[in-house]
């Protein structure tokens, strides 16, 4: 038996503080009773319910931030039997990426087995915010830039207001080094971004999702999302 607020943190829904505000106001229900009390306990076997999301008591959650190297893909099995993201990851839950990054692309993407979350963030609405780096070949000027922030029609559509700089462009080689901020999680959307002022990406890194980053990760590596941060993320769905 634990504290249910202990039980809310631990399954990653929210902080303990935030979980005992939320007993409080009583959007907390434990098999399907409002529970006020903070120092109430639940079996594994109760069933859990904050602000109507049923929590599964019993899974073990787990999330997981990878610097996704090139050459590996962004799902959970591969027809032609190329390394895949849950490849790289040693744990015996079915966990999966939450989102896609090309073949070629590396940088920052989770993984897990929390299908409600995985799919609240996966859903356009949700707007998360995701930072890229592409080098791209030419001189991007100072025009294309105000294009790329203020939107450029991609299979037929615009997209949304990004936040967009140039960071180097080395005259040598002829390539800029630019960043990105978008919100929009369209196909294979930063380089069509780029092909629809007629550059060519490179290479592309995504170096954070909703904030996450990347730091002192190498391409290949991971590690556990904090109960923090999955917190942070479940706050990001809800808004
Ligand atoms: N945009 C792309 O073009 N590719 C990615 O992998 C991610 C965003």
């Amino acid at each position: 038996m634990e504290r249910l607020q202990k039980v809310i943190a631990n399954l990653g829904y929210t902080s303990r503080r935030k979980a005992e505000e939320l007993i409080i106001a009583g959007k907390v229900k434990v098999n399907g009773e409002i529970v006020k009390e903070l120092g109430a306990k639940v079996k594994s076997t109760d069933t859990i319910e904050v602000e109507d999301v049923i929590l599964d008591n019993n899974k073990n959650y787990e999330y997981y931030l990878l610097n996704k190297p090139r050459e590996v893909i962004s799902s959970v099995s591969d027809e032609h039997k190329r390394k895949t993201v849950v490849d790289l990851i040693n744990t015996k839950e079915r966990i999966y990426p939450i989102g896609r990054l090309d073949y070629d692309t590396t940088g920052a993407i989770i993984l897990t087995n929390d299908g409600y979350l995985a799919n609240k963030l996966m859903h356009p609405s949700s707007n998360i915010s995701k930072k890229y780096v592409a080098k791209v070949n030419g001189l991007v000027t100072g025009y294309e830039i105000k294009q790329l922030r203020s939107g450029v029609i991609i299979d037929g559509k615009k997209t949304a207001k990004a936040k967009v700089n140039l960071k180097k462009y080395d005259k040598k080689t002829d390539k800029s080094l630019v960043e990105l901020v978008i919100h929009e999680g369209r196909n294979h959307q930063v380089k069509k971004m780029f092909e629809a002022i007629n550059h060519e990406v490179i290479k592309l890194k995504r170096e954070e999702y909703a904030n996450l980053k990347l730091t002192n990760l190498k391409p290949g590596e991971y590690r556990h999302l904090t109960n923090k941060e999955v917190a942070i993320l479940y706050s990001l769905i809800k808004k």
